[in-house]
C-alpha cells in the first residue's frame, strides 16, 4: 500500500516535469522503421579489411540531405548539431564525395543513398580499375593493367574501408518521410540554425570480423573450442559443370585416352552492396550464351560425337580473386577433378557478350603462352580457323585485337598460371570493358536493353523474344559451332548447330527480371523453396555469398544445365533421388546424376507431373584452397572472408536537444535518488511509523 503510493508520487513528479520541460517532443517523438534497406558489409583478405560498419549499438545522426557536393562542407564543417547522418541522392554517391566524408568520420555518423529507379546516363563502376590485379601472374610489363586498363571508369569505392555504416534505400514512401522529416526539422532555412527537435537516424550493421582473414579465422577457431560462436565465414559455393560424354565421377584424377575442350564462363559478380548484384553484362551474358550453346550441341554431340569431350564450366566467386576457378586447377592438380591438366585440350572462355558494337565479337589470347610455338599454333587454329568458320553465315564477326595485350580478367588466367594451354576468351570489346557499369548496380536488365511492349502479362514477357536475345543467340551459335570444331567434330554438321532464341530469351527473363516464373518452375525440384530467399519475384542475386551455402543461382544453373544437355529417364521417383535406374543399379551414378523435377500440369490438372532428368551435370566446390591449406595470408589463392553480423536494421526519430535530453536525465537521477532516500527512511522508520498497523510475523504459528 505504501510502496504502491509511494511509486505513484514519484510517476506524478516525473510527469509533472516533463510537462514543464517539453512533454510535447517527447509526445511527438516518431519512429519509422525502414524496411528496404541494403547494407555495405565487411569484407577481409590477407592485408585487409573493406566495407563498413556501425558501433554495437548503432550510429545516431543528426539527418543531412546533401544537395550538391559544396553542401558537404556543413557536414565536415560548419553544421551546428554532428554527427551527421548523410542522405545521398545517388548522383553524389561519388568517389570524391564519400572519401571527404571518410576522411571527416568524426562528424559523419553513416551514410543512406538513395538508389534510383532507373540507370544514370554516365558510366559508374564503384570495381577497381585493374580488376583481380592480385592473382594474375604477369611479368611487370604486363601486370597491373600495365598495357590496357580493363576498367578505366572503375573509382575504387567498393574496396575502401569506412569506419560508419553505408546503407541503400529504395526510392519508396520511405524515403520521402525521410526526405520530408528533413524539410520539416532539420533544414536551415535562410541561413538560421535549425531548431529541435530534429530529425534524426540510426543505422545498425555491426561487423564481428576485424583487420584481415588471419586475425578473424584464428578468432574463428579459438571461440569454436569455447562457444560456437564464428566471427567470419570464406566467401565461395559451388562450380557447375557437364560433359557432353559421360565421364566418371568417382574415379578422379587422369584418364587414359581422354581429351576435354573446356567451355567456360563466370556465374558471380558484386556491387558496392551487400547481395545487390544484378551482373547482366558482366555474368549474365556469358553463361546464358554458354547455357544456350551447350543445349545447341546436345543432339549433334549425340549423333555425330566429335572425338573430344567437351567439358561446360560455370564457375563462382571469380569476381573475388577467381574463388571457382583456382579451386578446380587446384582439385584437377592434386587428382581430386574427373580429369586433370593432361586431359584439357584447350580453353574457350564466354566473357562479357551483351554489349557488341557493329556486332563484332573479340577474340582475346594470351601473348606469354603463345611464345610457345605449339599453344600459338593451337591459338590460331581457334582463331582464324574454328571460330571463323563457326561465324560463316552469321550475323557476327570475329576479330583479333590489334595489338599485343595481355588477357582481360578471365577464369582462363588460372588454366595458364598452372601451365600454357592454348585457348581464347570472347568478349564484346577490343580493349578497356564496352561494360560501361561494370560491377554496379546498374549494370541490370535495362542495361542490357531488355524491354518488353507495354501490357504484356508475365507470362507474355516470358515468351517474348527481345532483340537482346536475338543477339546472344547468334552468339551462342557461334561458341556452339566453334566447340564442336574443335573438339573433332566434322564442319558438314555445323548447319544443324543452332541456338535457339526462345530459350535465351526465357533465360534472360528468368535472370533478369524475374526469377520465380513458369518457364523456371517446370525445371526444378519439388522442394526447392519459391519464395522466400529463393526465386522470388526479383532477378536473380549474383553475389557468391559464403561457403557453407549454395545459393539459388547454382542450383538454377544446375538444373538449367541438367534439362538443356539431359535426356528424360523413364525412373521412379524413388530411384531417381537415389541416383540410380532401378533397384540392382549400383554403377550409374558414377556416370551420370540424376534429378526428379516438378515439370508441368496438364492442361486439364492443377497437380504437377514430375519426371527424372538424367544428365551430367555435377557440382564442384568453389571455396578456395587457401582455405584448405589453412594459409590465410596466400598471395596465391583468395584468401576473400565476410564477417558475421547480429542485426541489420535502420529507423528514423526525433531528437530532442543535448542540453534537454542531460536535463531529462538529471531529474531521473534526482527523482531517483530522492525516491531510494524516502523509501530507506521510510523503511528505516517501518517500526515507528507502520507498528500499529503490522501483526507480528509469527503470531499464526
Ligand atoms: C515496414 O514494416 C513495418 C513492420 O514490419 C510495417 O508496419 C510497415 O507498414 C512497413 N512499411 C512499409 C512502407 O512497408
Ligand atoms: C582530411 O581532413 C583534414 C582535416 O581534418 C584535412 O587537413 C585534410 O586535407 C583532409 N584530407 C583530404 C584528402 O581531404
Ligand atoms: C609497363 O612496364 C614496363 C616495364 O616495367 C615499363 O617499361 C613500361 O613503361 C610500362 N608501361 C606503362 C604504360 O606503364
Ligand atoms: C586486399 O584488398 C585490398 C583492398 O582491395 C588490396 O589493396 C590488397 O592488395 C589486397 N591484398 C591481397 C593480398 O590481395
Ligand atoms: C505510398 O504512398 C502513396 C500515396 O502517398 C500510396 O498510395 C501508396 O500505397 C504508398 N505505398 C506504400 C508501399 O505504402
Ligand atoms: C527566407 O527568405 C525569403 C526571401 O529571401 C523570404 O521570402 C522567406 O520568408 C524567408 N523565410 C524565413 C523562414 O524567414
Ligand atoms: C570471441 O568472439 C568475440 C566476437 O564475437 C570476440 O570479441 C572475442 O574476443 C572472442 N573470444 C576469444 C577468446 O577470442
Ligand atoms: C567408376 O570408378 C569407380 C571407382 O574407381 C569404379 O568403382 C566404377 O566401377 C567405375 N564405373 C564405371 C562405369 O566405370
Ligand atoms: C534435336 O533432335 C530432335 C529430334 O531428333 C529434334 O526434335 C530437335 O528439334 C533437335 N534439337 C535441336 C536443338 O536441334
Ligand atoms: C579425332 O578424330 C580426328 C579425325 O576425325 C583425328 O585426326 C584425331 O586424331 C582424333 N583425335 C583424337 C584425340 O582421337
Ligand atoms: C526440360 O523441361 C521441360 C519442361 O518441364 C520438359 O518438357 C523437357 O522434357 C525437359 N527436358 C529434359 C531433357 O528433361
Ligand atoms: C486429362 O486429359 C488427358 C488427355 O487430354 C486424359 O488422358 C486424362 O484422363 C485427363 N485427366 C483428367 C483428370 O481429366
Amino acid at each position: 500500500m505504501d510502496l504502491l503510493s509511494n511509486k505513484w508520487i514519484v510517476n506524478l513528479l516525473v510527469c509533472c516535469l516533463f510537462i514543464g520541460v517539453g512533454c510535447n517532443s517527447v509526445e511527438k517523438k516518431i519512429y519509422v522503421h525502414l524496411n528496404y534497406t541494403v547494407p555495405c558489409v565487411r569484407l577481409l583478405n590477407a592485408t585487409h579489411q573493406i566495407g563498413c560498419q556501425s558501433h554495437l549499438s548503432g550510429n545516431v545522426g543528426v539527418l543531412h540531405v546533401l544537395e550538391s557536393e559544396e553542401n558537404v562542407d556543413w557536414v565536415l564543417r560548419s553544421g551546428p548539431n554532428p554527427p551527421y547522418l548523410v542522405i545521398l541522392e545517388s548522383p553524389l554517391f561519388t568517389r570524391s564525395i564519400m572519401m571527404k566524408l571518410k576522411n571527416g568520420s568524426s562528424r559523419v555518423a553513416g551514410v543512406a543513398v538513395v538508389a534510383p529507379s532507373a540507370n544514370p546516363l554516365e558510366g559508374v563502376s564503384p570495381h577497381t580499375t585493374c580488376p583481380n590485379e592480385n592473382t594474375e601472374n604477369y611479368d611487370p610489363s604486363l601486370a597491373h593493367c600495365n598495357v590496357t586498363v580493363w576498367n578505366p571508369l572503375g573509382s575504387g569505392l567498393s574496396y575502401e574501408q569506412f569506419d560508419f555504416p553505408i546503407f541503400s534505400l529504395k526510392d519508396d514512401n520511405d524515403t520521402q518521410v525521410i526526405r520530408q522529416c528533413y524539410m520539416d526539422h532539420n533544414r536551415a532555412v535562410n541561413g538560421s540554425t535549425p531548431q529541435y527537435p530534429l530529425c534524426a537516424m540510426q543505422l545498425y550493421s555491426h561487423m564481428s570480423a576485424v583487420t584481415d582473414t588471419a586475425t578473424c579465422m584464428r578468432r574463428n577457431d579459438i571461440n569454436f573450442s569455447i562457444s560456437p560462436e564464428m566471427v567470419c565465414d570464406p566467401l565461395g559455393d559451388y562450380n557447375v559443370w557437364a560433359s557432353t560424354r559421360p565421364i566418371n565421377n568417382t574415379a578422379k584424377g587422369h584418364k587414359m585416352w581422354e581429351s576435354v575442350v573446356i567451355a567456360a564462363a563466370r556465374l558471380d559478380s558484386r556491387s558496392f552492396f551487400f547481395e545487390v548484384a544484378p551482373g547482366a553484362e558482366s555474368g549474365v551474358s556469358g553463361f546464358v550464351t554458354l547455357l544456350a550453346a551447350a543445349h545447341a550441341l546436345r543432339n549433334a554431340t549425340q549423333e555425330a560425337p566429335p572425338n573430344r569431350t567437351i567439358l561446360y564450366t560455370f564457375f563462382q566467386g571469380e569476381t573475388f580473386d577467381y574463388i571457382g576457378s583456382s579451386r578446380m586447377v587446384y582439385d584437377m592438380q592434386n587428382n581430386n577433378f574427373a580429369v586433370d591438366l593432361d586431359n584439357v585440350h584447350s580453353v574457350l572462355e564466354i566473357g562479357q557478350v551483351g554489349l557488341r558494337a557493329d556486332s563484332r565479337l573479340w577474340l582475346h589470347s594470351d601473348p606469354v603462352s603463345r611464345k610457345n610455338d605449339s599453344v600459338n599454333a593451337e591459338v590460331c587454329i581457334l582463331y582464324i580457323h574454328d571460330l571463323q568458320t563457326a561465324a560463316k553465315g552469321l550475323n557476327v564477326s570475329v576479330n583479333e585485337p590489334g595489338f599485343s595485350q595481355p588477357l582481360p580478367p578471365s577464369s582462363f588466367q588460372r588454366f595458364l598460371r598452372a601451365r600454357p594451354i592454348p585457348g581464347v576468351v570472347i568478349e564484346d570489346h577490343q580493349s578497356a570493358f564496352t561494360n560501361r557499369f561494370y560491377e554496379s548496380m546498374y549494370d541490370n536488365a535495362e542495361y542490357l536493353n531488355i524491354s518488353y511492349p507495354p501490357n504484356l502479362t508475365p507470362e507474355e514477357q516470358l515468351v517474348f523474344v527481345t532483340d537482346t536475345a536475338k543477339a546472344l543467340t547468334e552468339v551462342a551459335t557461334v561458341v556452339a559451332r566453334a566447340l564442336y570444331i574443335q573438339a573433332g567434330g566434322a564442319e558438314s554438321q555445323l548447319e544443324g548447330i543452332n541456338a535457339d532464341p526462345q530459350i535465351v530469351t526465357r533465360m534472360l527473363y528468368g535472370f533478369l527480371i524475374r526469377s520465380n516464373n513458369s518457364w523456371f518452375q517446370q525445371r526444378i525440384p519439388p522442394d526447392f523453396m519459391m519464395g522466400e530467399s529463393n526465386c522470388s519475384d526479383r532477378p536473380t542475386n549474383f553475389y557468391v555469398g559464403v561457403a557453407q551455402q549454395r545459393s539459388e543461382l547454382t542450383h538454377l544453373v544446375q538444373y538449367l544445365l541438367a534439362n538443356l544437355t539431359g535426356s528424360t529417364a523413364n525412373i521412379s521417383q524413388d530411384n531417381c533421388q537415389n541416383q540410380r535406374e532401378d533397384e540392382k543399379d549400383k554403377e550409374s551414378k558414377h556416370m551420370y546424376s540424376y534429378v526428379w523435377v516438378q515439370g508441368a500440369a496438364p492442361p486439364n490438372s492443377t497437380k504437377r507431373e514430375g519426371f527424372c532428368v538424367r544428365s551430367t551435370v555435377r557440382l564442384s566446390k568453389a571455396l578456395s584452397p587457401a582455405f584448405d591449406l589453412r594459409d590465410y595470408t596466400s598471395k596465391n589463392y583468395s584468401t576473400w572472408t565476410e564477417s558475421r553480423w547480429k542485426s541489420i536494421k535502420g529507423r528514423i526519430f526525433l531528437v530532442a536537444s543535448h542540453d534537454l535530453e542531460m536535463l531529462t536525465l538529471g531529474v531521473g537521477v534526482a527523482v531517483l535518488l530522492a525516491s531510494l532516500l524516502l523509501t530507506y527512511i521510510m523503511s528505516s522508520k517501518a517500526d515507528i511509523l507502520f507498528s500499529s498497523g503490522r501483526e507480528p510475523a509469527n503470531a499464526t504459528y
